[in-house]
């Protein structure tokens, strides 16, 4: 009698969406025929009801009216004025970002209906992170246009930084949409998306690991900790699926240790 515990796949029972059906292997009966073992989990619904392109709304009006509540304290007349803002929508797209990075982290660690619902929505939400974006791009770029680009404080490294930063987060934006993501081979549509986290990643963590250097402020020291710790939850997955690559090789060779 043997048994196989691998995932083959998930589906939605169509007339009972709540319901998500795992077919969770195969398992092999005396008479030697294969049967399928699946189980059954429940979606919370409150979580059921926010998914796609209704979260990211959702994500978008509440990242907007976030930093919107910003706006009765900045003032606009100078760029010093205006970096509140500037740094008040990155603080609020931020979130997102990490939700999205890490969302295929937590759903192998910590699997669980929450943990697959944000994986499932992780598109939308790195969408809504681009939405929160685009404030800090149209301060940003308010502020160069009105003030110069001496007055906000940019180096040319960390201009250059953010440039490729924002081509990344354009592109991967625009191959968000199945009608462009076409345009790519599977494989080079991972390769812009993979490489694409890390640069935004590497960003934001260059610029709070730089202002940290100016004295510790408690903000960019907990943002600053959370990027490192999704990227180890990253590595730590990373490491984990190679192990378990490397055991099932050897095992397959015969060479078990
Ligand atoms: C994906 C791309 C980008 C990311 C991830 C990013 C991230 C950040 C972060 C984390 C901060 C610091 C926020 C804080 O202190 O809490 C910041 C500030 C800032 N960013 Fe961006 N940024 C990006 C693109 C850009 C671009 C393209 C520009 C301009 C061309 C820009 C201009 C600025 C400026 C002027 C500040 C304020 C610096 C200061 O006052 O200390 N950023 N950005």
């Amino acid at each position: 009698m043997g048994e196989s515990a691998c995932i083959l796949f998930e589906s939605w029972v169509p007339d009972a969406p709540e319901l998500k059906i795992r077919f969770i292997g195969t398992v092999r009966t005396t008479s030697g025929s294969a049967k399928w073992v699946q189980d059954a989990e429940r979606v919370p619904g409150m979580v059921k009801a926010v998914e796609s392109w209704r979260l990211f709304w959702l994500l978008a009006l509440a990242a907007s009216a976030a930093i919107c509540l910003g706006l009765p304290l900045a003032d606009f007349h100078s760029a010093r004025g205006t970096a509140p803002m500037i740094l008040r929508s990155v603080r609020y797209a931020l979130p997102l970002f990490l939700l999205a990075f890490t969302a295929s982290s937590l759903a192998t660690l910590c699997p669980s209906p929450l943990t697959r619902w944000l994986l499932r929505n992780r598109r939308y939400i790195g969408l809504g992170f681009a939405f929160a974006m685009a404030w800090h791009f149209s301060f940003v770029g308010y502020s160069i246009f009105s003030f110069g680009l001496s007055a906000s404080g940019l180096t040319a490294r960390g201009l250059a930084l953010d440039l490729i930063g924002l081509v990344f987060l354009v592109l991967m934006t625009l191959t968000s949409f199945r009608w462009s993501a076409r345009r790519l081979t599977s494989a080079n549509w991972r390769r812009l998306h993979k490489t694409g986290v890390y640069v935004i990643w590497f960003v934001a963590t260059y610029i709070y690991l730089n202002s940290l250097r100016n004295g510790l402020d408690a903000f960019r020291v907990a943002a600053t900790s959370l990027l490192f710790a999704a990227l180890v939850l990253r590595v730590v997955v990373w490491i984990n699926s190679r192990s378990r690559g490397a055991i099932t090789t050897s095992t397959i060779g015969g060479t078990s240790t």
